[in-house]
């Protein structure tokens, strides 16, 4: 579904991704971990072309994204359904309109087709009735799922998470995981999620990629990672600081 080769991506002098490697099978659900700053949210841009590299190839369904027009680029995101940290919802349309949106921009005119896709997605989501409250009116998990409903309405192929739960109680984290959950066993939709979220990364992954200064450090099951008896890999799991290596 996805591959990835020698990504090599560079701001300035500063090389964020270094001849990353990897590649993701239909179906599977894959965890990105790794410190602030080794570059997962630019490794996830430039799966859905927002980002171009350097020098390497990003395949989609079999597709070179690399030289691609924004047109045929536009086609491509079609297959991916994204969460981005904060749910960047419109803050001016109300929840069926902003779930709709996807909808609408592929084409889909069938206002009664959009009103049940924009129910089935809130029932999903356990938000049913909510349809026209405004984003204002709803708590940042609120938010969330919402923003959980608008990224799959359009039943991608493909679901980018960045970072589902940072900012969020670990009560209201716990329902987003399972939201995820419930929507990759459902759709059986392919699904990337990049956290910080041990626990999240746990129960999404099935595979893990733990990204170390910009490249690919281990690629392994969840079993493997999170069982490792690497000391860089179990450092990181654990969170513990060697003060000496922060930067502040
Ligand atoms: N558009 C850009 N222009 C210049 N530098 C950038 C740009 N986007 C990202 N970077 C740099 O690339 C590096 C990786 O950023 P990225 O946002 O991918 O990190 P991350 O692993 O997602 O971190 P976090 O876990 O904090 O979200 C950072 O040093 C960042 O400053
Ligand atoms: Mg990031």
């Amino acid at each position: 579904m996805i591959e990835v080769e020698n990504l090599s991506k560079s701001f300035g002098s500063h090389l964020v991704l270094d001849q990353i490697g990897f590649e993701v099978d239909e179906g599977e659900s894959i965890a990105i971990i790794g410190r602030s700053g080794t570059g997962k949210s630019v490794l996830i841009k430039h799966l859905i072309g927002l980002m171009s590299p350097d020098s390497g190839i990003v395949k989609v369904g079999g597709q070179n994204l690399v030289g691609m027009s924004e047109r045929e680029l536009l086609l491509v995101r079609q297959k991916f359904g994204m969460l981005f940290q904060g749910a960047a919802l419109f803050d001016s349309l109300n929840v069926a309109e902003n779930i709709a949106f996807p909808l609408r921009r592929t084409g889909c005119s069938d206002e009664s087709e959009i009103n049940r896709r924009v129910d089935e997605v809130l029932n999903l989501v356990e938000l049913a009735g909510t349809n026209l409250k405004m984003p204002s009116e709803l708590s940042g998990g609120m938010q969330k799922r919402v923003g959980l409903a608008r990224a799959i309405v359009h039943r991608p192929q493909i679901i980018l998470y960045d970072e589902p739960t940072t900012g969020l109680d670990p009560i209201v984290s716990d329902s987003i995981d399972q939201l995820m959950m419930r929507v990759r066993d459902k759709y059986q939709i392919t699904s990337i999620v990049v956290t910080h979220d041990m626990r999240c990364a746990r129960r999404l992954g099935q595979r893990v990629i733990y990204l170390r200064e910009g490249q690919v450090y281990l690629d392994a099951s969840a079993g493997e990672v999170f069982n490792s008896q690497d000391a860089l890999v179990k450092q990181f799991i654990r969170g513990e600081a060697n003060l000496k290596e922060v930067n502040f």
